[in-house]
């Protein structure tokens, strides 16, 4: 999508719809006035017959007919409440869609001068409700138009003065989400661990800043990562350790060294601990923590961000077979220590375990995972907030700033020394799941953070996140892959 910022009056702004929002009750802002006039009264008569109306979401079209330099003028209301991001991100989304029902590809919008959020701040909102509102995931339907969006966003009045740079950046990071959506909504007969890397190998093609890698199933196994090849010695698709370096040029502080790591199961069966069938469909996005680090660190190239990134994926299927690890099995992870295999199911933390030490190793000073991890942070949490976990402050206070202000939620949840006694196992060092039937997401997260090695870690647990089982009744309006994380690792890219 191509952005254009107009500080002049939206009156003489080209498009196929110019938006302005409405509050409930209704008032028209001192732009939306200025429209009125031009449209000789025709917005305040909507107003007065109660067509205009302020509800979160309702957009109402107006034909402008040579009035407006728009083909057409659109009121979406915005509720009730004092206005946030989360609500305008929902009228954008809303807007977007309409445009795109009615036929048009450009969009404008005024942004307020005053008002609860700053000019920046909604610019970001509007460019993200507009980017992820018409996201289209129905691409297997052999009738499926080929998806349409908006093409061209106009930014415009006085409020929009020196939004630019705000704008372009979250379009940026926008369309690598609508990316990593369309890697989770893809099905697992698609979207293979090698497939995924060829993915991988194709972004880092596209920046002389990044360097691709990726070991086989032999090489995993000879440098030690026994958790990882246990996981995935179950499947006839072999596994990969997906890895992008993003170096740039002049890195602002380059002692820093942010490692992403990100669990990319392409279809978790569970193993021979097998899952019920119901909804198991839905595991195709059990490798939405990795889609989501591999599009971040697509958009902080694109975007050029001064930090040093080394992105690790592990990437297999978990499944049942005459192969297949089993419980009781014991295996020696990367870092030495030895794990007791108590549910195959809980393969998530086996292939972390190893990608979190071997970015380590590698040299990543800061670690951060994403991962579709456990059932009990959708039951705790549900669709909105993502739960983080941290071994450092100061990391987990960076990161929780970013999710804020990027749209991707997240909470901190508490990690304590006497968790960790749950994964004790009484024939080796660890076990991977525990008869210990409460507090499912902190005891994965106690798992993890026994091999983040020396220096700040963090994770996120993005199972209630990544991959939606309905609409949110936001800017997500329909099931399926959200790209979680995505806007968040640019955010905070950004800010390091
Ligand atoms: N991939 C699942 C977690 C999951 C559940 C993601 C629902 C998305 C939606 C993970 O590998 C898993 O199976 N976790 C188990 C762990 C348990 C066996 C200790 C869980 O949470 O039930
Ligand atoms: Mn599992
Ligand atoms: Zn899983």
């Amino acid at each position: 999508m191509d952005i254009d910022v107009v500080e002049a009056p939206p009156g003489g702004v080209e498009a196929d719809v110019l938006v302005f929002t409405v509050p409930d009750p209704v008032t028209l802002s001192k732009a939306a006035e200025g429209l009125d006039r031009l449209v000789e009264g025709r917005l305040s008569r909507l107003v007065e017959n109660g067509e205009l109306r302020g509800d979160e979401g309702r957009v109402t079209l107006l034909h402008a007919d040579g009035r407006l330099a728009a083909q057409r003028a659109a009121g979406v209301g915005v509720g009730e409440r004092e206005l946030d991001a989360d609500r305008l991100r929902t009228a954008a989304a809303a807007a977007a869609c309409e445009t795109v029902d009615v036929g048009g590809t450009t969009m404008a919008w005024v942004v307020e001068p005053d008002g609860p959020l700053s000019p920046s701040v909604q610019a970001r909102a509007i460019v993200d409700g507009t980017v992820l509102g018409p996201y289209e995931a129905a691409r297997w339907k052999t009738s499926a138009e080929p998806s349409v969006q908006i093409e061209r966003l106009v930014l415009c009045g006085p409020g929009a003065a020196g939004v630019a740079g705000e704008a372009e950046r979250a379009n940026v990071a926008a369309a690598w989400a609508n990316r990593c959506r369309d890697l989770v909504n893809a099905p697992a007969n698609e979207l293979t661990p090698e497939r995924l890397g060829d993915w991988a190998e194709e972004i880092a093609g596209g920046s002389p800043s990044l360097r691709f890698e990726a070991l086989g199933p032999d090489e995993i196994r000879a440098a030690g990562m026994g958790a990882f090849g246990a996981v995935s010695q179950g499947s006839d698709n072999p596994p990969r350790l997906i890895t992008l370096a993003y170096e740039p040029e002049t890195p602002a502080r380059p002692e820093l060294r942010i490692g992403l790591v990100g669990k990319a199961i392409t279809f978790d069966a569970g193993g021979l601990s097998l899952k019920p069938a119901y909804h198991m469909d839905e595991m195709k996005s059990d490798m939405g923590g990795g889609g989501a680090v591999l599009a971040a660190t697509g958009a902080i190239a694109e975007l050029g961000l001064p930090v040093r990134i080394l992105t690790v994926v592990p990437s297999c299927e978990n499944l049942p077979g005459g192969h297949s690890y089993r419980p009781g099995d014991i295996v020696t992870a990367l870092s030495g220590k030895t794990i007791e295999i108590t549910n195959t199911d809980a393969e998530g933390r086996l292939i972390l375990a190893d990608a979190l030490w071997f970015a380590r190793e590698s040299g990543a000073t800061h670690l951060l995972d994403l991962a579709t991890l456990t059932g009990g942070i959708v039951v705790a949490m549900g669709d909105l907030y993502a739960g983080l976990f941290g071994n450092d402050d100061a990391w987990v206070a960076e990161i929780e700033e970013a999710a804020e202000a990027s749209g991707d939620h997240a909470w901190r949840l508490p990690l304590h020394e006497r968790y960790h006694r749950y994964n004790d196992s009484a024939f080796a060092d660890l076990k991977n799941s525990s008869d210990y039937k409460q507090a499912s997401p902190i005891l994965a997260a106690a798992f993890l953070e026994q091999f983040a090695g020396e220096g700040p870690w963090a994770h996120l647990d993005i199972a209630g996140t990544a991959y939606l089982e309905r609409g949110r009744g936001d800017y997500y309006s329909d099931l399926g892959a959200t790209g979680y994380g995505v806007r968040l690792l640019a955010e905070l890219a950004r800010r390091l």
